[in-house]
């Protein structure tokens, strides 16, 4: 162990720094969204990589600025090395690897997924391994067994879509802007969450999850109602839809829970924001952990708090180190 980390995190659309001290306290988060995107309807890789440009010098300089340190006094740098959007991944990893070199401090690579888990170990309330962890994002769906900081085991993934995919997929339906998460479960509070029956994605077996059938079936739905009543009713649609994929992730989640034989849940990633799945998780009567809403979507308090547990990069493998857009290089 060493002194603070400075961890940057560039995956997606939004540029991210923070400062975590050697004992895992996150003495600054800051997340600069883009907003820029929503004009598109979802991320344009080009454009976030070249917003990342502008956004994430001044982003360090601010989580450097509220932990109230200098970048003299940082004795490592974590960055995400990957899944996510390549062109944005790399200006991440060079920022990192240009600090990293300047300062004479060791960088260490870390994976977003192990990102979203690591978001459970954040002090002062650290959620201790062994546990089943729900990833759910806009980009991966999964549950992962939990056995140590550093590593995890997928028992099941998403066959087709992310869960956070089809919410925004669903929203966009919908009329809401992008990202469609947060507008969803807003629209859905007004709605009556057994107006109408979408598919849960039953037939899909063991720890596995697809998404794809209940998006289509609001397609339809949404032509089957005509547009003045998909406008009268589109609370309803929403709390409904909301519905089949919680409880589609909820299905799955009690299922690993009961042949892993562990009583201990925790949930990540942006879809672990939603209200009503944090309220599930927590009643599952589990001994469970939810990490606050801004650790859960997209952040680097995660990636410096992953990187406590993680090697250091050799400063050859750190000159060299290379961005992953999907899998892992592990
Ligand atoms: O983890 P994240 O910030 O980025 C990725 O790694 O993908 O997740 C973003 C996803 C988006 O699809 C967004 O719509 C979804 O998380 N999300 C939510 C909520 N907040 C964010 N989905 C449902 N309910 C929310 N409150
Ligand atoms: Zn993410």
């Amino acid at each position: 162990m060493s002194g603070p980390i400075l961890a940057i995190e560039t995956s997606c659309d939004d540029s991210c720094a923070a400062v975590v001290a050697d004992d895992g306290t996150v003495l600054s988060n800051v997340i600069a969204s883009q907003g820029i995107h929503d004009r598109y309807g979802g991320v344009v890789p080009e454009i976030a990589a070249r917003q990342h440009l502008h956004l994430l010098t001044p982003t360090i300089d601010t989580a450097l600025e509220q932990a109230g340190l200098r970048l003299a006094q940082i004795e490592r740098v974590a960055v995400t090395q990957g899944p996510g959007l390549i062109g944005a991944l790399l200006i991440g990893v060079g920022q990192a690897k240009a600090i990293a070199a300047a300062c004479s401090v060791p960088l260490v690579a870390v994976d977003h997924l192990q990102g979203h888990i690591a978001a459970n170990f954040v002090e002062p309330d650290p959620f201790e391994p062994p546990f089943i962890c729900l990833v759910a994002s806009g980009g991966h769906t999964f549950l992962a067994r939990v056995e140590d900081h550093a590593s995890y085991e997928t028992l099941g993934a998403t066959l087709d879509d992310a869960a956070g995919e089809a919410f925004d997929k669903g929203a966009r339906m919908l009329g809401l802007p992008f990202p469609g998460g947060p507008a969803l479960e807003a629209l859905a509070r007004e709605g009556d969450e057994t107006a109408f029956d979408f598919p849960t994605a039953r037939n899909v077996k063991g720890f596995d999850f697809s998404f794809a059938g209940v998006k289509t079936s609001l397609l339809y739905m949404i032509a089957d109602l005509g547009e003045d009543e998909t406008e009268r009713r589109r609370a309803d649609l929403a709390a409904s839809f909301q519905r089949a994929i919680v409880d589609a992730l909820l299905t799955r989640l009690e299922r690993a829970l009961d042949a892993s034989g562990l009583d201990r849940v925790a949930i990540g990633g942006g879809v672990a924001a939603n209200g009503p799945l944090r309220e599930k998780v927590e009643a599952l009567g589990a001994v469970s952990h939810i990490p606050d809403r801004l650790l859960c979507t997209d952040n680097a308090a995660m990636i410096g708090v992953a990187a406590r547990f993680l090697p250091d990069c050799s400063p050859d493998q750190a000159l060299a180190l290379d961005a992953y857009p999907s899998g892992s290089s592990r």
